[in-house]
């Protein structure tokens, strides 16, 4: 047992959090809408086809905002088509995912699951195929209230108040090749500009997100996010992230591989940073990480693409194991970490399709190993961050070089005089007893304590096994003064939640 030490600071403050940094993703892609949120006619369905066992896992992962309708299915999207009479509705082929789109579930549909849910909905508009008009079109639909041809098709259609949503992503993952309409950086930042500016003149409140890289692994990124920052600059308010992360066969090296996390968002900044100098503008641009998850991709882009165009196709229905439960909380934990500039994060995606939460038809939903440190930190991870200073061990692996084998993240709540610490092990071999001094504070005691691992890290749940993998709640952590010790397990996940007051 070798040990860690972590220092945090009252009087050190990060950020205060966005609740929406615990968003997800819902896509017209699989079985994530039909088979996921919505199934008219299911024994769990209520009146409008929504899922309730679905519906009640999502209120209890506690996500706050939605992004929809995608994902590569956007770029080919006609949001006319998902309005108006269902019976009316066309059926479409879906190009990103070669499945057949029924259009049964469409914006207000999509408007109503979020009111039911208690989540924001954040949509985005189709740069790929359409454009400003479209955008237009949309926003009118959703947001204005006004005797004019779409808002009145929206009253029309039975929702005489309009949706008022705030936040827009301006097209999908532009600078992907398998992108349906891709472009270049240029033409790409044109097109988002103008339509930023028009979306604005429609609503200047709106919280504007620009599509950023991919993944950071993208030839283009880093001179994709300066071109498109030097073109829209004081148009957008947030650029976007996406990034996927996988076991390549070194399951120690995957263990670390938020490390490209925190490179990636940090380099992010510093690029929005150096546009903002150049550009002498006060306005800082915040993030949205709104496609981020573990996903198996390499087994998917290996599959030979579907040949028949069917709807809701079994599509990358990854079950997660106990290692990937690990990594989800530690990219957690180093979203938390830059609250300072990530704003919006969005787990992708929310059933089904690469999901915490998985539903079959006849069979009650469930949630994956995946599922729980997710929802402990949404639930837990409020007030502000604080500086989370960690002297570890290291583990070394050739991707990732020298690292920390723990990793934290102190949040601070001090209305409810409480804070909690989320830690992971990402040593395969090693327990590391860890001693957190909490400066500033004063009467500690732990409420709660949840740890998440097991000696089998491929352990999953499916439909077979039930829920086998659960986070245990045991306390065994200790107070000596401003001074918590616990042990964490190889390969673990850990929240522990103190009451304390300030010193
Ligand atoms: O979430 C699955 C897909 O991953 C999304 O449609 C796309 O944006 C990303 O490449």
């Amino acid at each position: 047992m070798s040990s860690a030490k972590i220092i945090v600071d009252r009087h050190f403050e990060i950020s205060e959090i966005d609740p929406r940094v615990y968003g997800s993703f819902a896509e017209h892609m699989g079985r994530c809408i039909y088979e996921g949120i919505y199934e008219p006619g299911s024994e769990f369905a209520d009146e409008n086809g929504f899922r309730k066992d679905v519906m009640a896992l999502v209120k209890e992962l506690g996500v706050t905002i939605i992004r929809y309708p995608g994902g590569n299915f956007l770029s080919g999207y006609d949001w006319k088509d998902g309005v108006g009479p269902q019976s009316e509705r066309p059926k479409r082929i879906d190009l990103a995912w070669h499945s057949l789109e029924t259009n049964q579930f469409g914006t207000d549909q999509f408007m109503t699951w979020c009111k039911a849910a208690g989540v924001e909905p954040m949509m985005a508009v189709n740069l790929g195929s359409a454009g400003l008009n479209e955008a237009l079109e949309i926003l009118e639909y959703t947001n204005v209230d006004a005797d004019s041809k779409w808002a009145n098709y929206r009253v029309a259609n039975g929702h005489k108040d309009p949706y008022n949503v705030k936040v827009w992503c301006l097209g999908n993952e532009m600078d992907g090749p398998w992108q349906l309409g891709h472009k270049s950086a240029e033409d790409y930042s044109t097109l988002a500009a103008s339509v930023a500016r028009g979306m604005r003149q429609i609503d200047e409140n709106l919280e504007l997100v620009i599509a950023g890289s991919s993944n950071r692994s993208m030839p283009t990124f880093g001179q994709w996010e300066e071109t498109i920052l030097e073109k829209a600059y004081e148009v957008i308010d947030h650029v976007s992230l996406h990034t996927y992360y996988q076991d390549h066969g070194n399951t120690q090296e995957f263990m670390v591989c938020s490390t490209d996390l925190d490179y990636f968002i940090n380099e992010v900044c510093e690029i929005a940073d150096a546009v903002k100098a150049k550009k002498r503008s006060d306005k800082t641009i915040t993030l949205s990480l709104d496609e981020w998850n573990v996903w198996n991709l390499s087994e998917y882009q290996n599959l030979p693409r579907a040949k028949t165009w069917e709807p809701a196709p079994h599509v990358i229905e990854d079950t997660y194991d106990v290692a990937d439960a690990v990594v989800l909380g530690n990219l957690m934990i180093s979203i938390l970490r830059r609250s300072d500039r990530v704003k919006m994060a969005c787990l992708a995606q929310l059933v089904n399709v690469i999901a915490p939460i998985r539903a079959e038809v006849g069979h009650p939903a469930w949630r994956q190993t995946t599922f729980f440190p997710f929802s402990y930190t949404a639930r837990y991870g409020q007030g502000k961050t604080l500086m989370t200073r960690i002297d570890s061990p290291k583990i070394t692996t050739e991707k990732f070089g020298s690292v920390n084998a723990i990793d934290a993240v102190t949040t601070y709540d001090a209305a409810n005089n409480c804070s909690a610490i989320f830690l992971v092990n990402r040593s395969l071999t090693d327990t590391h007893t860890t001693e957190i001094e909490l400066a500033g504070f004063s009467d500690l005691k732990v409420i709660e304590q949840v740890t998440l691992t097991d000696k089998d890290l491929t352990k999953t749940n499916t439909l077979e096994t039930g829920e086998q993998v659960q986070p245990v709640s045991a306390i065994t952590a200790t107070v000596s003064g401003t001074k918590v010790s616990i042990t964490l397990p190889p390969a673990s996940w850990q929240m522990v939640r103190l009451s304390l007051k300030q010193a």
